[in-house]
């Protein structure tokens, strides 16, 4: 059997570059790779709601968000399946027998259930859709017969939960789901791409994100007016590295070939870091590197989102034409799932024949 991606996002807001390097980049390649049977990428508005669900509003309209920075980026519905988890129903009867699989103190044991929890000042008050997310990920997961998900190291206890799910189930009832594995991104940069004031990860609440549909001036803002190293205050003075955000975006982002483009008096990155870590060379000039490395990466991106921003209904079909090709798909492994728990009545000859004998005579 031929293995099958998939993956997905919470529609909270637009997408950004920690997005980008830590899993859009990534499914691009692995779609245009050709080593997978089916590739499904699904926008997670269901799951979304369940920290949300005070304001479908904004889950509202972040699913065309999603899905302009999904196409800008080159994901294609050609190659990938682009769909909105809500309209598959089957998952959440999925997520309800397995249910029965998972017990209270597994799912509040799941480290990042725990840390989203505090996050968010649930405390006493946590609704039980949002306990139980790992489960419904897990029918997410499940229901198309996913063999390997790509996700960022927050989500490996959601695929381990999933793989225990998986094996109670086909150990209880006979062997229908399949075992995921976690594809995590293979660049250490490109795990937790900082925010642009040096804080540990992007964020909208912070206000710290660039996102894939900036304009150009947006990024150059953004970028001339990040965190890099509160001693560097001359440009004399030696600069350090480490925290230094600048040189975070440089790692993940910089090619030689940049240098040649826009800073011809440096070979690589080793020679600029060594100037810098030196002293006598002034943030303004890394900066302006730096921007000019990102409108490269970005100029791509937002002329194609313009293109799709042209055909909005388009789009909203592309993702409606997805949305019925996935459900096809988990309703087959519902009927499976089904039969497996015998409670497929129906269809089930033998046992309405067994029960015409029982009551005969
Ligand atoms: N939990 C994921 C996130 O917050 C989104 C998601 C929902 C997902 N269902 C999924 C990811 C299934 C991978 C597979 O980013």
């Amino acid at each position: 059997m031929g293995k099958i991606i998939l993956t997905g996002d919470r529609p909270t807001g637009r997408l950004h570059l920690g997005h980008y390097v830590g899993s859009l980049k990534r499914r691009v390649e692995l779609q245009n790779s050709g080593e997978f049977e089916k590739i499904l990428i699904m926008i997670a508005d269901a799951q979304a709601l369940t920290d949300n669900f005070d304001n479908p509003e904004k889950i509202r309209q972040n699913i065309i968000e999603v899905a302009l920075d999904y196409l800008s980026v080159g994901l294609d519905p050609a190659k990938s399946t682009l769909f909105v988890q809500s309209q598959i129903s089957e998952l959440c009867e999925l997520t309800f027998f397995y249910m029965n699989l998972v017990t209270l103190a597994r799912l509040e044991r799941n480290p990042t259930v725990k840390a989203e929890i505090q996050l968010r000042n649930f405390e006493n008050s946590i609704p039980t859709g949002f306990v139980c997310y790992p489960i419904s990920q897990a029918a997410d997961i499940t229901a198309f017969k996913a063999t390997t998900v790509p996700v960022g190291e927050d989500q490996l206890p959601m695929i381990e939960q999933t793989r225990e799910i998986v094996r109670k189930f086909n150990s209880i009832y006979s062997d229908v789901l399949v075992e995921p594995d976690a594809l995590l991104p293979t660049n250490q940069v490109c795990m937790r791409l900082p925010g642009t004031d040096g804080k540990a990860k992007m964020s909208k609440s912070l206000g710290n994100c660039i996102y894939l549909s900036d304009t150009e001036d947006e990024v150059k803002k953004k970028v001339m007016s990040m965190y890099t190293d509160p001693l560097h205050v001359q440009v004399s003075d030696p600069g350090h590295l480490e925290g230094n955000t600048v040189f975070t975006y440089l790692d993940a982002f910089c090619k030689d070939e940049h240098f040649e483009a826009y800073l011809p008096d440096y070979k690589n990155l080793d020679e600029l870091k060594e100037h810098y870590t030196r002293g006598g060379l002034g943030d303004v000039k890394i900066k302006k590197f730096l921007n000019n490395v990102l409108q490269e990466e970005l100029n791509p991106i937002r002329a194609k989102r313009k293109e799709f921003e042209q055909d909005i209904a388009g789009v909203y079909e592309i993702l409606r034409k997805g949305s019925e090709d996935a459900r096809a798909i988990a309703s087959q492994t519902l009927s499976e799932v089904k039969a497996a728990m015998q409670i497929n009545y129906f269809e089930d000859e033998a046992l309405i024949k067994a029960h015409i004998e029982k009551y005969k005579a």
